[in-house]
């Protein structure tokens, strides 16, 4: 028998088999614990527990290790294009040429949204945060092609729901930037490749035509890039706990959109811009805000700082903040919020906090600092990351649906409530 790990509860011994990954990774199988023991296992956060196996990205948290389909993502993002990324997450291989065209040209004939979805944007007040504009209209682009509700889809009908989502997000992601400024939707062009159609229709308009600069172009596609899977975070978790309910694609994305929303997951980038501002508002006195983040009776956390994988350096805050400074430099910008971040990142990662924590500097912490620098505003930072991470959430949510017997998620709980009660009538009730 493969290696077992052993349980001892009230003197009888019970044994699970130890499950092995493809880089040494070590787990017990407890999927037969309730059966055999009568107990469950309780792991708030979900930190020890994995939710399935999944050959699409691997992370090592304590080496600072980050690899898509094998490739290190330091050379993925150095040589690839985003939707090459996308082929690759999703379908497991780079493209060839000949794939790769294809694929690309889907997304020139799949980038226009229903004209119809165009009335939703008016039912929006301006000021409704795009994130969840995003999750809205993922989730209704179901009604505009019924035919991708199968709860059993066809490997075509993946292919084609995958590009709809991969070129649309960005159509969705614009109107809603324009409906935020009162200026008209600027529609996708055809001879516009991905990154360059998304800033053509963010930033264009009746009174300017944009001018596609090669390095905002260059600095935004990294960006993708790095955001495009980072393995079982809340929201891939939550697409993929959606989707095992065969919920269909565009459902089970647009939870992830929400849970991305949040301040402690992809909602960072725009919180981190906010700290920022806040440290140059008061003066730029980083020491205050690194004391707050360490102080336990304020609930002030350094934005962009810490995770729940990485004890190390995350290889994505690496090459983000390189892209910052060759893009600042590019674009002629000195951006006084960098200063304070980098001095920021200087004093915490001396203070023994920081360090005993393994608190490092996450993707969220530079990025805010590219996007603002390309004239993104803040309300969009997260909506970037959503675009970047489309092709994770697609990859998953395939590798989850074509998984032999699919099993619906449904975690247990330890019960702490009421005993049992009887009923008392309102009159009785004091
Ligand atoms: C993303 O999972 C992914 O892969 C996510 C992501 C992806 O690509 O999908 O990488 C993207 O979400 C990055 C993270 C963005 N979030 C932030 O930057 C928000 C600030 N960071 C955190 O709140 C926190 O670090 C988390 C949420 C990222 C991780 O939280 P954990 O793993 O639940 O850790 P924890 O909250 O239990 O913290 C452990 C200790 C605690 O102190 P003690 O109770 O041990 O004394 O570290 C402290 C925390 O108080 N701590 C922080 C801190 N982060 C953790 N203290 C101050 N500032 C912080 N940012």
């Amino acid at each position: 028998m493969d290696k077992t790990a052993k349980i001892i509860i009230d003197n009888k011994t019970y044994e699970f088999p130890i499950v092995v990954g493809a880089e040494n990774e070590k787990a017990i199988d407890i999927s037969k614990l309730r059966d055999e023991t009568g107990h469950i296992t309780l792991d708030a956060g979900l930190a020890n527990t994995g939710t399935c196996t999944s050959a699409i990205t691997y992370v090592d948290g304590e080496k600072g290790i980050l690899r898509y389909r094998g490739y290190p993502v330091e050379q993925i993002a150095e040589n690839t294009t985003f939707v090459e990324v996308a082929y690759l997450l999703i379908y497991g291989e780079l493209p060839t040429r000949a794939q790769l065209d294809k694929f690309s040209n889907s997304f020139t004939e799949q980038a226009m949204i229903h004209e119809d979805m165009k009335n939703f944007f008016d039912g929006y007040p301006s000021t409704g945060h795009p994130m969840g504009i995003l999750s809205a209209m993922v989730c209704s682009l179901s009604a505009y092609y019924p035919e991708m509700q199968n709860p059993e889809p066809s490997k075509e009908e993946i292919d084609k729901i995958a590009v709809e989502l991969l070129s649309k997000v960005r159509t969705i992601s614009a109107f809603s930037y324009k409906k935020s400024i009162g200026q008209p939707f600027v529609y996708p062009r055809p001879d516009l490749k991905y990154v360059p159609n998304f800033l053509n229709m963010l930033f264009s308009s009746p009174a300017r035509e944009y001018k596609i600069d090669e390095d905002i172009v260059s600095a935004l596609r990294t960006l993708l890039i790095l955001h495009a899977d980072h393995e079982q975070n809340c929201s891939t978790s939550t697409v993929r706990l959606v989707g095992s309910s065969r919920a269909n694609l565009f459902a089970s994305i647009s939870a992830g959109i929400c849970a991305l929303w949040g301040p402690l997951h992809g909602g960072a980038n725009q919180a981190v811009i906010e700290m920022l501002k806040e440290i140059q508002r008061d003066g730029g006195n980083v020491k205050k805000y690194v004391d707050m983040a360490k102080d336990k009776s304020n609930a002030f956390r350094l934005m962009g700082f810490g995770h729940r994988i990485y004890k190390n350096f995350d290889p994505r805050a690496k090459i983000i903040k390189k892209q910052a400074d060759k893009i600042l430099n590019k674009l002629g910008i000195h951006d006084p919020l960098l200063d304070i971040a980098v001095k920021l990142e200087e004093i915490a990662l001396k203070d023994s906090y920081f360090i005993e924590r393994k608190l490092y500097p996450n993707v969220d912490f530079y990025s805010g600092i590219i996007y603002k620098a390309i004239g993104i505003p803040v309300e969009m930072f997260t909506v970037m990351f959503a675009i970047g991470r489309m092709p994770g959430w697609i990859a998953h949510w395939k590798e989850m649906i074509e998984t032999p017997s699919l099993k619906i998620g449904r975690p247990r709980q330890v019960y702490t409530g009421q005993h049992q009660r009887n009923f008392i009538p309102i009159e009785q009730r004091r």
